[in-house]
């Protein structure tokens, strides 16, 4: 374990370059798998998909998505392909997606109109901060209809658990591959999840029992009286648990451990690759100047850009490309076998941990890049962020040039965490260029 330093996709790879591209590794008492190499990511999550859809079960996921009964953090069962059903064409589908448009629009606008009041004032900007705030209040609004405003309020403590699961997840933690240590919570971790469980559900209750009180009232009044209008991901689930010809009943846990798996896995990853997108066009002013040309000939100078211009900006799309090439915001993907099988040659066992290193295998430039695992356990969060993202790095680079206030290029480096996330914050002033609200 001393050889996986803080950073456990470096250590992979340095491992790797030392061993070779697929090597067997014995974590406390849990054995391992590390893959490396384009070849062996097909192999494994190409060909062999099924027997390697599971993940591991950790003290820290089960006990905060409520003893494991979300979808993102579950071995692959009846419930998760279940669950991925719902996901894949209800909550994430392409009509949700675009009757929840309008959120997105506006969390968009807000975040341009707060950068030109910043310019006008000509302060600093901590922009990390700032794209995690927009995808959280995103995603926020997406599930629960609820949004930070700078208050005390249901929102500010949602954000601050997003970011405190955030970190417990990406904690070593050695009770999970230490046999002896199992049940001793050395770290604080178990007791940090349960606290952490314990307050997201008072804020998931408090929001259910409104909602279930809101169905009741719609029930047993005039039924067209009451506005449906858009429903979010919590209603959605609301309806699929009261629809009787379901194949599976969802429970009220599953609910809450859905809409924190989306939650989570939504907010991290969209801002980490607007920061490093945005990171990357600061040091490359060339390209940041031939995609702000292709904007002005597609959008125009008089409005802001919107999702919808997105498929007509190929340049924008490769700028995307090659940021989630160079930082994918899940820097491996980590699957358990669920079979004994063959791959190149070795035999893998069932219920070995396997970790395909996306990071290091995108390093190649000749590789053409997966980094959302376009696999039956890909992320069905893509059409989504393929979206939200390029909309919000245009934006920038519409609206605003970029200054730093004393040194000339960034800092590239990354710190530890679930998403790689920059080593220092992406700080910048920004000067106006194009106010798009006239
Ligand atoms: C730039 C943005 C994103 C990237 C690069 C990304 C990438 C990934 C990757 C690589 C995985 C692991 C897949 C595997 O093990 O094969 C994943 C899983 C997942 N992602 Fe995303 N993701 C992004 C945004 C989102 C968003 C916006 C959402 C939803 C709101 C989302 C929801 C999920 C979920 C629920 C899973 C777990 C799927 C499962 O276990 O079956 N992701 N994502």
């Amino acid at each position: 374990m001393h050889l996986i330093r803080s950073i456990p996709h470096k250590s992979f790879r340095d491992l790797c370059d030392r061993y070779g591209p697929l090597i067997y590794l014995r974590l406390g008492s849990v054995p391992c798998v590390v893959a490396s190499s384009p070849e062996l990511a097909r192999e494994i999550v190409g060909h062999n998909e099924l027997y390697f859809a599971s993940r591991s079960i950790t003290v820290a996921s089960h006990h905060i998505t409520y003893d494991s009964s979300g979808f993102a953090f579950v071995p692959y069962t009846p419930f998760w392909k279940f669950a991925k059903k719902i996901v894949m064409s209800q909550l994430l589908g392409g009509r949700t997606l675009s009757q929840l448009q309008p959120i997105r629009a506006d969390e968009l606008r807000l975040l341009v109109e707060l950068l030109l009041e910043k310019a006008k004032a000509e302060e600093t900007v901590n922009l990390s901060e700032e794209f995690m705030k927009f995808s959280n209040n995103v995603i926020s609004r997406m599930t629960l209809s609820i949004r930070y405003s700078g208050k005390d309020d249901q929102a500010r403590v949602a954000r601050d658990l997003a970011r405190e699961v955030t970190e417990i997840f990406g904690a070593f933690n050695l009770s999970d591959y230490i046999w002896f240590l199992k049940n001793i919570d050395v770290q604080g971790l178990l007791k940090r999840s349960k606290v952490t469980r314990s307050k997201f559900d008072d804020l998931l209750e408090k929001i259910l029992k409104e909602r279930q009180e809101i169905r009741m009232k719609k029930k047993t009044s005039d039924q067209d009286s009451i506005d449906d209008g858009v429903k979010d991901f919590v209603d959605i689930l609301l309806d699929i648990q009261e629809d009787e010809s379901q194949e599976i009943k969802l429970t009220r846990n599953n609910i809450k451990a859905i809409a924190l798996d989306l939650f989570m896995a939504g907010t991290d990853t969209s801002a980490s690759a607007s920061e490093w997108a945005l990171a990357e066009l600061y040091n490359h002013p060339a390209i940041f100047n031939k995609a702000r040309e292709e904007i002005d000939s597609v959008v125009g100078k008089t409005r802001l850009i919107q999702e919808s211009d997105v498929p007509n900006l190929p340049y924008l799309q490769a700028i995307m490309k090659e940021t989630l090439r160079l930082h994918p915001p899940i820097p491996f993907l980590a699957r358990e076998s669920t079979e004994d099988r063959n791959i190149s040659g070795y035999d893998i066992p069932a219920k070995t941990a396997v970790f395909i290193n996306v990071w290091s295998i995108n390093r190649d430039p000749k590789y053409w890049p997966d980094p959302w695992s376009s696999s039956q356990r890909g992320c069905p969060g893509i059409w989504l962020a393929l979206q939200e993202v390029p909309a919000v790095v245009g934006a920038m680079i519409q609206c605003f040039d970029w200054k730093m206030k004393d040194k000339a290029e960034l800092d590239m480096s990354e710190r530890p965490g679930l998403t790689v996330p920059r080593a220092v914050p992406l700080v910048l002033v920004p000067v106006t260029r194009l106010n798009p609200f006239g």
